[in-house]
């Protein structure tokens, strides 16, 4: 398979585990006989050194052209005083905008050698395997109106959803949980909020064109709570945009660490963009330290959902799986008896799994 990537590496430890993804990436293209190109562009902070803005045209053009980007970190305190309107975060907004990418996914994997990393209890989260998917580009974050009244003292934000946004992140839901194990929560408020009884109808609507999956429609107080008392009960999550940005965070502590969690921002067709779940970390930047896996199982995920290469990721999962087994970790892993290894040394043992 021929692919053509864009690598956009960005700022801080974005730039050390870039380059942690595409040795992965390298070797999974030499044992599987694909042909994967790559191409570098700027973003964030690094792109305001270069050109004086976070998302120049020339990366956007690069991203539209591309069968999919991996993304490292954008961010950090060196550009907090260029400009308000020059802000590194803006090139990842904006990227996200200008590709349609209205699709946001985040598996909560729980590797059993990370079990006691985590604060909750072992016998919680052992089994537990989800897949968040978070309606990124309509909802509370973009309705309009959204302004201050009343001379500054009151203000509106808006809970917008069309019958097509929510369609199309409902049909990834049902998909996603068809290609897993075959249930699907959907989380809304709809004993409260109107634009989630719209959501509830189309899901019952849209649950008629897949009998083989399972449906349960959930209250996002209750969701919340179950997904620290009972995460094993949960496969698929499908949520509009404030719901899943706090229900994603929360879960991130099943995992043990920020910097395993990998996630996809995808559309229905097209290109999709993949990227750890953390930040540039700037206190651990440039010190070789960085946990380089959630770059790398991000690349894992761009191999499934947008090559359809599904063994070759899991080979990737399998390879990380094996090196937290085998004791390998980053300092930010609180793991008492393995062996601490810093960026390089850990993306060495994966290419060795692999
Ligand atoms: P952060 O995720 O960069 O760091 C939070 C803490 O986790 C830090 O102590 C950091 O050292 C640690 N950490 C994060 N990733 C790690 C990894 N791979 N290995 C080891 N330790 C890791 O979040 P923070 O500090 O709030 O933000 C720093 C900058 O990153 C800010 O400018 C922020 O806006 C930006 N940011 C960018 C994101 C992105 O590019 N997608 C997401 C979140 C924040
Ligand atoms: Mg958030």
């Amino acid at each position: 398979m021929k692919k053509q990537i864009v690598l956009l590496p960005g700022d801080g430890i974005g730039r050390e585990i870039m380059e942690s993804a595409k040795a992965v990436l390298e070797a999974i293209a030499k044992k599987y006989n694909h042909e994967f190109t790559f191409e570098k562009h700027a973003i964030g902070g690094d792109a305001i050194d270069q050109h004086g803005i976070p998302l120049p045209e020339e990366t956007v053009q690069a991203c539209q052209n591309a069968d999919a980007i991996l993304l490292g970190a954008v961010g950090g305190p060196k550009w907090d005083t260029v400009s308000p309107n020059i802000r590194p975060e803006k090139g990842l907004l904006g990227i996200r905008k200008a590709l349609g990418l209205f699709a946001n996914l985040r598996p909560i994997l729980g590797f059993k050698a990370l079990l006691h990393a985590s604060p909750l209890k072992q016998e919680i989260i052992e089994g537990s395997d989800i897949l968040i998917i978070r309606e990124l580009t309509g909802g509370l974050y973009f309705g309009e109106p959204r302004e201050r009244r009343d001379n500054g003292n009151s203000a509106v934000d808006t809970l917008l959803y069309t019958r097509e946004e929510i369609e199309r992140i409902v049909e990834k839901g049902f998909e996603s949980a068809r290609i897993r194990n075959k249930h699907l929560t959907s989380v809304d408020k709809a004993n409260v909020l109107e634009s989630s009884r719209l959501w509830r109808e189309i899901v019952e609507e849209k649950a008629k064109e897949y009998p083989d999956v399972q449906v349960e429609h959930l209250l996002v107080d209750a969701a919340a709570m179950k997904l620290i008392t009972s995460p094993s009960q949960f496969d698929v999550i499908v949520t509009e945009n404030l719901f899943g940005d706090i229900l994603s965070d929360e879960a991130s502590v099943l995992t043990g660490s920020l910097g395993m969690l990998p996630s996809a921002s995808v559309r229905t067709d097209g290109v999709g963009l993949y990227e750890p779940v953390h930040g540039s970390a700037p206190d651990i930047a440039g010190k070789g330290i960085a946990n380089p896996l959630g770059i790398i199982l991000s690349a894992a995920l761009m191999l499934r959902h947008s090559f359809g290469l599904d063994e070759e990721a899991k080979e990737i999962e399998s390879a990380v799986n094996a090196c937290l087994e085998e004791g390998y970790h980053t300092a930010d892993l609180a793991i008492k008896n393995g062996h601490q290894v810093g960026t390089i040394e850990m993306t060495n043992a994966v290419l060795e799994y692999l």
